[in-house]
């Protein structure tokens, strides 16, 4: 066995329950779902997958409205169905991250509903932040789904108390207060709840905002940098405050009492790479996303600038850096880097071609970085980011809180396509779809791409088995000097590996050296020319 903990270079599979794979037919995907497909995820060659939010939920938004942290909605299964699922991982080798949701409950959890039984000073409202405000919300701050942050706060009876209460996302998503010790009891008690029954970490949901600037200053918005979702206002008073730190020094030291030792993901929206290593320090979180590498795009000098920054600040407190291209809360990557995209128009028509010979070149230079590596469930076969959603049947409280001005992640969400030639897909055994699904996924489900040689499916299976063959680690990153389009660097693994991607249009000479795999079939040419859009690893003569 390797001495290397397992996370400090793991391939990690977000699943996103509601839209993998339906067992009972609903159209909504399940935990009954998932197990059925554990061998297909094995069979990938990724080491481990985080599971997005299966809990008791009203659904406001898609499970991230937690009503019992201890429980499996109805929908998605039951407790059993958790406990198979995390032993029939195990099984096939696979780790299982699950997802916590501290900074929010749903307004169905119980600690929500005694707060709208009680009263100013009791145990309950001091569990959220609630504030006295007779002209208008208690300051300026935006839901980042749209509208006011605030909501007055209306009892159980219908008598408008004079009060507001916090909401950074959907009004049914009250943020709870912090500064409770009985809120932070129970976080450690949920963590507690799931480790026991062998979870072996977890994703942590808004990360960088549980704790708020306790003056709830204005913000004066328009100094901020560019909206994106959650990474909005970077220095905005609700985020990245420094006594989240503490929070997560307490979780630290619960995981590190199990054996073997649990760990954590944040999904922290730094405002750099300098203040998200931060959240990695040792007695802190052991990975966070790293979304400055994701918001980089198909652009030479911000992939090599992110890459560089991350790992100097990563080096500095010794974590490992993580990659991520794609999640359910972006717009799917072989549509996000192709040309002809453009966010939020659901009219432009992205070169999908291109966009997938990016989106496999980009992959592939990621999966050779040092660290870990996150893949969202899809990007395997290549789907596109869907446009043309039925107004009726998108879901996402940005776009219902925006009257439809913002598209919202309902395209990136759209159930998988696991075999046939009909709607659902194989998604279940019938046609129910949550969302429906486009014509042109026939040709794009697992099954379709099954054994191909020049699949999108198969690619990843070879780049995920070599990647493992090569045991890349953390060995170090030298950059290789290029100018143009070419950007390429060396791993001091055992075997020496050279990964060298081209950004640009034209065929770019390559280094001498033996081709090991590359992103598109016709990415070497027969004079040895790296073809535009494409990547290679390769062993260096
Ligand atoms: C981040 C999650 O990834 C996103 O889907 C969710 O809407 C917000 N946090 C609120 O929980």
């Amino acid at each position: 066995m390797s001495a290397r903990p397992w996370w400090r270079d793991a391939v990690i599979y977000q699943v996103y329950p509601r839209s993998f794979a339906d067992a009972n037919g609903d159209g909504l995907g399940d935990l009954p779902g998932i197990i059925s497909r554990l061998a297909y995820l094995a069979a990938l060659g990724i080491d481990a997958i985080w599971v997005s939010p299966f809990y008791t939920s009203p659904q406001h938004d898609a499970g991230y409205d937690v009503a019992d942290f201890r429980d499996v909605d109805p929908r998605f299964g039951n407790l059993a169905d958790a406990d198979a699922l995390i032993a029939g991982a195990h099984e096939r080798g696979l780790k299982v991250l699950f997802d916590i949701v501290p900074n929010h409950t749903s307004s169905e959890h119980r600690w929500w509903q005694e707060v709208l039984r009680s009263g100013p000073g009791s145990e309950a409202w001091d569990r959220y932040i609630i504030r006295a405000s007779d002209d208008g919300p208690p300051n300026n701050w935006n839901s980042i789904f749209h509208g006011p942050a605030w909501s007055k706060l209306v009892t159980a009876d219908g008598v408008d108390t004079g009060y507001w209460y916090l909401h950074l996302f959907d009004s049914t998503q009250p943020d709870v207060n912090w500064e409770n010790d009985e809120v932070r009891e129970e976080f450690a008690d949920i963590l507690r709840f799931w480790f026991d029954r062998g979870v072996d970490g977890f994703r942590i949901d808004v990360a960088h905002g549980m704790v708020k600037d306790p003056a709830l200053p204005n913000v004066d918005y328009a100094k901020m940098r560019q909206a994106e979702l959650l990474g909005s206002s970077p220095e905005a008073p609700y985020w990245d405050q420094e006594g989240v730190h503490d929070i997560y020094r307490e979780w630290r030291r619960i995981a590190d009492s199990y054996d073997p030792p649990r760990i954590f993901c944040g999904e922290t929206w730094a405002p750099s790479p300098e203040r998200l290593a931060l959240y990695q320090r040792p007695d802190e979180l052991h990975t966070s996303f790293n979304f400055d590498y994701l918001k980089a795009g198909w652009d030479r000098q911000a992939v090599q600038r992110s890459v560089a920054n991350t790992l100097l600040h990563h080096a500095k407190v010794g974590a490992p850096p993580t990659w991520v291209l794609s999640n359910h809360d972006v717009v799917r990557h072989r549509t996000r880097l192709a040309p002809g995209f453009y966010p939020q128009d659901r009219h432009c028509r992205p070169d999908e071609v291109r966009g997938l010979a990016r989106a496999r070149a980009l992959t592939l230079f990621t999966l050779a970085l040092p660290g870990s590596t996150y893949l969202y469930q899809g990007e395997e076969l290549g789907l596109v980011e869907v446009f043309d959603i039925p107004d009726a049947a998108r879901e996402d409280p940005a776009w219902h809180r925006s009257q439809g001005e913002d598209l919202g992640r309902d395209g990136c969400r759209v159930p998988l396509p696991w075999s046939g030639d009909a709607p659902s897909y194989g998604f279940n055994s019938g046609t129910a779809s949550w969302l429906p699904q486009p014509p042109s996924w026939a040709t794009l489900c697992a099954q379709a791409q099954d054994g191909l040689g020049d699949s999108t499916l198969e690619f990843y299976r070879a780049a995920l088995r070599l990647r493992r063959a090569r045991s890349l680690g953390e060995s170090a990153l030298e950059w290789w000097d290029t100018d143009g389009d070419l950007l390429a660097f060396r791993r001091a693994s055992d075997t020496p590996l050279m990964c060298v991607i081209n950004f640009g249009d034209a065929p770019a000479i390559l280094p001498s050296g033996t081709v090991e795999i590359a992103s598109m079939a016709d990415a070497v040419t027969a004079d040895h020319l790296l073809a535009g859009e494409s990547c290679i690893w390769m062993t260096p003569s």
